[in-house]
């Protein structure tokens, strides 16, 4: 993806958020500079616990088809969870734009509560996992969606309006997109590690590769690793 469509993209996400009243907290809008002199003081945690904007298109370079905002609001340490006290939640803000794919995967460590903020409607694709970790295309597949358990046949699509959501835990498979307009949707989970805890059904990336045409507006999570130790 171009520079160019990620600044794009973050704007217009932010006016998205906005326009359900909800509102990113203060470092979602420090410059690239603030970023990087406030993450070697008071605010390391940012980038050791890669909170922030993240977008992607998977690596595929489809965004519009292909793709998911997302930003990281708060989320613990793995010493935490190892420990099992501490942090041990974290919380994401993302964006589903109509018939905008979030392919199929599952998680090995997280839990996590996909729920529909607002707008269209969420549909996800469930699978449960087979002995060998992969989608079992046969066995039932049961979540609680608000705390009421529902038990469907593999590859259902449940479809979650807003207010509603859906409780996935490791070993359940899900792809999801919006329906009837774009959805924001909010991620409450125990800790989260993109680098390593994503099991992708067809061999995909996690992140986007960047042709920097122009300044970034605010640095990506991906970004971190690069631009600040520069
Ligand atoms: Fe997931």
């Amino acid at each position: 993806m171009e520079r160019t469509e990620i600044n794009e993209i973050l704007e217009e996400s932010d006016r998205f958020i906005r326009s359900f009243g909800h509102v990113l907290p203060p470092f979602a809008y420090w410059s690239p500079e603030e970023l990087r002199t406030r993450t070697a003081s008071d605010a390391a945690q940012i980038a050791a616990n890669r909170l922030g904007w993240d977008i992607t298109d998977y690596g595929q370079g489809r965004f519009d088809e292909l793709g998911l905002f997302l930003f990281t609001v708060r989320n613990g340490s793995a010493e935490d969870l190892t420990r099992g006290r501490g942090m041990l939640y974290a919380e994401k803000i993302m964006i589903s734009r109509d018939k905008q794919l979030s392919p199929m995967h599952r998680h090995n460590i997280k839990a996590e509560d996909i729920i529909n903020r607002g707008g269209g409607r969420l549909v996800l694709e469930l699978f449960s996992s087979a002995d060998d970790g992969s989608p079992d295309p046969e066995a039932e597949v049961a979540v609680l969606t608000d705390g009421v358990l529902r038990r469907m046949k593999a590859g259902s699509r449940l479809a979650l309006d807003p207010g509603e959501s859906v409780t996935l835990m490791p070993g359940d498979w899900h792809a999801f997109w919006a329906e009837n307009g774009d959805v924001l949707i909010g991620e409450v989970s125990t800790v989260n590690d993109d680098l390593t805890d994503n099991v992708f059904r067809e061999p995909i990336g996690r992140f986007s590769s960047i042709i920097e045409d122009t300044a970034p507006r605010h640095l990506l999570v991906s970004d971190y690793d690069v631009w600040l130790s520069r």
